[in-house]
């Protein structure tokens, strides 16, 4: 159920973090991957460790930001792969800050990216994917984009869009047998929370029922339930990946 062979995944922001477990994940259950970035050049790590598990990685620079940066990325894509099975909306960017000082900038940067890119790429793949009348596209939100949270009126927006455009993205596709989810991890350990001392670690994690800060793997095994089979009945939902936090 969780097998993903014969299977061309795209993936976006692929080039580290959460977007590059997310793609091993999905090449360990057998497809083979589209990798994107707004460089193609920083995806080669990411490249790397796909093909050791036998699959196939290519790399793109898309700004999923532009449009016609998407429509080419999806048509080079779809030339290169034949198809697109899975698509996985990961690229996001933060640009903090209370809203009295929030430039308009760094509201339409965040916004643009977040929500604006997820929206791009899924109309650019979308389109084949109607076509053979099967897909599964996985949006990466937060619970951020659930609870709000003080300093992040642009990234909060942005992911409670994303979450809201998923649900619409399921109703218009489901009759062409495409699916469209959500995931909203909470805190999950990357290099910026390893940084963090250890007091106001401890703190964080009293709010995390499980008492943990999330792996990127905990995120992309959810990814990969939401893109596979075993997922089959399951869309317009967001699945919060956060030791309980948000419930
Ligand atoms: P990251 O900053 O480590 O990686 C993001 C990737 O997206 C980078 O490789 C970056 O180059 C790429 N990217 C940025 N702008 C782009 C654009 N315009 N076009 C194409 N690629 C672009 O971030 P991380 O932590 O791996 O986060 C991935 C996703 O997960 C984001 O959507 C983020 O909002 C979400 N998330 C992360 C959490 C965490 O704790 N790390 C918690 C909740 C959500």
């Amino acid at each position: 159920m969780f097998q993903l062979n014969d299977k061309a995944a795209m993936v976006t922001g692929a080039a580290r973090g959460l977007g590059q477990a997310i793609a091993v994940k999905l090449a360990e259950a057998g497809a083979d991957i589209a990798l994107c970035d707004l460089n193609a050049e920083w995806l080669e790590e990411t490249a790397e460790k796909v093909k050791a598990l036998g699959r196939r990685a290519e790399c793109y620079g898309v700004n999923v930001a532009e449009g016609d940066s998407v429509t080419e990325g999806v048509k080079a894509i779809t030339k290169d792969f034949g198809k697109i099975d899975v698509l996985v909306n990961n690229a996001g960017i933060t640009k903090d800050g209370l809203i009295m000082r929030m430039s308009e900038d760094d509201w339409d940067a965040v916004l643009n990216v977040n929500l604006k890119g997820v929206f791009l790429c899924t109309k650019a793949a979308m389109r084949g994917m109607m076509k053979q009348r099967s897909g599964t596209i996985v949006n990466i939100a937060s619970v951020i984009g659930l609870m709000g949270n003080a300093g992040q009126a642009n990234y909060a927006a942005s992911k409670g869009g994303v979450i809201s455009f998923s649900k619409t993205v399921a109703k218009e596709l489901a009759s062409r047998n495409v699916r469209c989810n959500a995931v909203a991890p909470g805190f999950i350990r990357t290099a910026m929370t390893d940084a963090l001392d250890e007091e106001v670690q401890n703190k964080m994690k009293e709010l995390i029922p499980l008492s943990r800060f999330g792996e990127p793997e905990d995120v992309a095994n959810v990814v990969l339930f939401l893109a596979s089979d075993a997922s089959a009945y399951v869309t317009g939902q967001v699945l919060s990946t956060c030791g309980g936090m948000v419930m």
